[in-house]
């Protein structure tokens, strides 16, 4: 079985974006912590980050027939991207949707998700911590393992 995390815009820069809000790991701290957690589960795992809406939209179409689902994610287009809505609709791969921080407890416009209504289900508020949480939700989900 392989999965997909998908990082979107900024999440490049986590370790110094903000870290009162986002924290002080890496992402290629949480890269490595979930591809140990990936072995673990005996399970192989892609991790990608882009900046750009429409390659994300790309990478979503390319999941087909590749990953049994998809954690995603979308940053700030996850408020604005009714593209990356359409392309979940659109894969039949399922998604679990991620924020390292509790975008309910932000301001008012991360309170929206574009992705949530078409997600599995969201994990939020967790850190770095999240990224393995989401690995399980997923395979759990999927019927792979718990
Ligand atoms: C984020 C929350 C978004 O509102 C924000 O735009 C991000 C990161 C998170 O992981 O907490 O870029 O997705």
């Amino acid at each position: 079985c392989s999965i997909l995390i998908l990082n979107g815009p900024n999440l490049n820069l986590l370790g110094t974006r903000q870290p009162e809000v986002y924290g002080p790991t890496t992402l290629a701290d949480i890269e490595a912590l979930c591809q140990a957690k990936a072995t673990d589960l005996g399970i192989d795992l892609t991790f990608a980050q882009s900046n750009h809406e429409g390659e994300l939209v790309d990478m979503l179409h390319d999941a087909r027939g590749i990953h049994a689902g998809i954690v995603l994610n979308a940053g700030a287009y996850t408020h604005t991207s009714v593209a990356l809505m359409d392309a979940i609709s659109s894969i039949m791969v399922p998604v679990i949707e991620l924020h390292l921080s509790n975008i309910h407890a932000r301001e008012a416009f991360r309170q929206k998700s574009y992705i949530a209504p078409v997600a599995v289900g969201q994990i939020c508020g967790f850190g770095a911590a999240g990224y393995p949480l989401a690995m399980d939700a997923l395979l759990s989900y999927i019927g792979e393992a718990a």
